[in-house]
């Protein structure tokens, strides 16, 4: 990838860095941002900003820069400059025209972070820093990909950080997601045992080795790649296992004869009922993710679920808004303490945003991929 049209730079020097690593988890620090005194009420007469249109369903060609008309702002939504947004695989397919119930053009992004320009709600006040996911962001109405997004005032999540806005960014999506994999499994503080990440080096999937190394669970977490395994390690990972796309069973059993109390399975419909073959007796499976599609043919739930074994799921809409805003300010003390990591493996501009998109679908990320406007 050149310089023109390549990423804005590879994160990690000078953005922040490592500061500790006692108790085999690296530790971060970040530079703080200012916090107080920020205005962003538009005072000025703004009326266009840049925007990434999807203007069709295909490649990352799809993605055009355009000057559009700022959204004009109407009861029950609020105006946020957008400061930052996570990229998602859910914004790939909907690209590719996989969403059906979406219509182009469209601004993509289903999460953003930024701080309030006009605010119609009703505690929250203009300059408010705030991120927000889902609830059709992007999809039934304009998204992140852009330098404002008008949202629903229920969306909005108040966060207090002085983290960098490149690093908030890399948070909603996959923190809350991988929270909510693991409540849905049953997974908390309190007690101990043994968790499966399969497709461990997704974000998602190092978001919840953070979490369950926090936890002080056994984590086990997969990877097609052999040199993946150092990240896997470096989020808190304890055991690498590399997924040569046949059963784990040999490799699993080696470990943990038993088999895991617990998977979480990001990879999805290829892997589901092996998963479900491999978790101990009474255990739980929680699928959150669909690297390898949507569909089980031929599922059989009653013949492919071992009696006792508990399978689950988990969808990031159901943390959104305030179901998720104490969650996602948890996270954020977390990576303030450098007790959680953010895992960002690139920042784009706005204007490579078709660059980004390549780069996720080539699968070429270990990590968050984040655009700012
Ligand atoms: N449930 C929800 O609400 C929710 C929310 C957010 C995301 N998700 C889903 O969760 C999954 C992970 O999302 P993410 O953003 O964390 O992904 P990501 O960071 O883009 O994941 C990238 C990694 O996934 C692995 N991978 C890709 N295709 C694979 C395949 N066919 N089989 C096995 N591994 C594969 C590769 O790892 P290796 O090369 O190391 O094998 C790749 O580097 C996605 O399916 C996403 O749509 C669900």
């Amino acid at each position: 990838m050149g310089s023109a049209g390549g990423p804005q730079a590879r994160y990690g020097s000078g953005c922040g860095g490592l500061a500790a690593d006692g108790h085999g988890m690296a530790l971060y620090r970040w530079p703080a941002i200012a916090s107080s005194g920020e205005s962003e009420r538009m005072t000025e007469n703004i009326t266009t900003m840049r925007a990434a249109v999807c203007v069709g369903a295909g490649g990352p060609e799809m993605l055009e820069i355009r000057e559009v008309p700022v959204p004009a702002v109407r009861e029950g939504w609020s105006l946020v400059k957008v400061r930052g947004a996570g990229l998602n695989r859910s914004e790939l397919r909907t690209r590719r025209g996989h969403s059906p119930s979406v219509r182009f053009p469209r601004v993509l992004g289903i999460e953003c972070v930024g701080t309030l320009a006009i605010s119609t709600h009703s505690t929250l006040r203009d300059g408010a820093r705030v991120a927000a996911v889902m609830g059709e962001m992007g999809r039934d109405f304009d998204g992140g990909y852009a330098e404002y997004a008008l949202l629903p005032n229920d969306l909005l999540m108040p966060i207090e950080t002085t983290l960098p806005w490149e690093v908030l960014a890399a948070l909603p999506e996959t923190y809350l997601t991988a929270q909510g994999a693991l409540d849905m499994l049953g997974i908390t503080p309190d007690h101990q045992g043994r968790l499966l990440i399969r497709g461990g080096t997704a974000s998602v999937g190092l978001a919840a080795a953070s979490i369950a190394a926090g936890y002080g669970f056994d984590t086990a977490a997969t990877t097609r790649r052999p040199a993946k395994a150092d990240t896997l390690t470096k989020a808190g990972v304890d055991h690498v296992l590399l997924d040569h796309g046949e059963p784990l069973a040999d490799s699993l059993h080696d470990l943990w004869p038993e088999g895991p109390d617990y998977i979480l399975d990001l990879i999805g419909t290829a892997t589901l009922v092996d998963s479900l073959r491999l978790v101990r007796r009474g255990g739980t499976v929680c699928m959150s993710g669909s690297l390898s599609g949507w569909l089980i043919p031929d599922f059989e739930p009653i013949a492919q679920i071992p009696s006792g074994t508990k399978l689950t799921a988990f969808h990031s809409d159901n943390y959104k808004g305030s179901a998720g805003a104490p969650l996602l300010q948890r996270v954020v003390h977390q990576i303030e303490a450098g007790r959680y990591r953010p895992n960002i493996d690139r920042v784009f501009t706005l204007d490579d945003i078709a660059a980004a998109h390549t780069y996720m679908e080539n699968n070429e990320a270990t990590g968050k991929l984040v655009v700012l406007p």
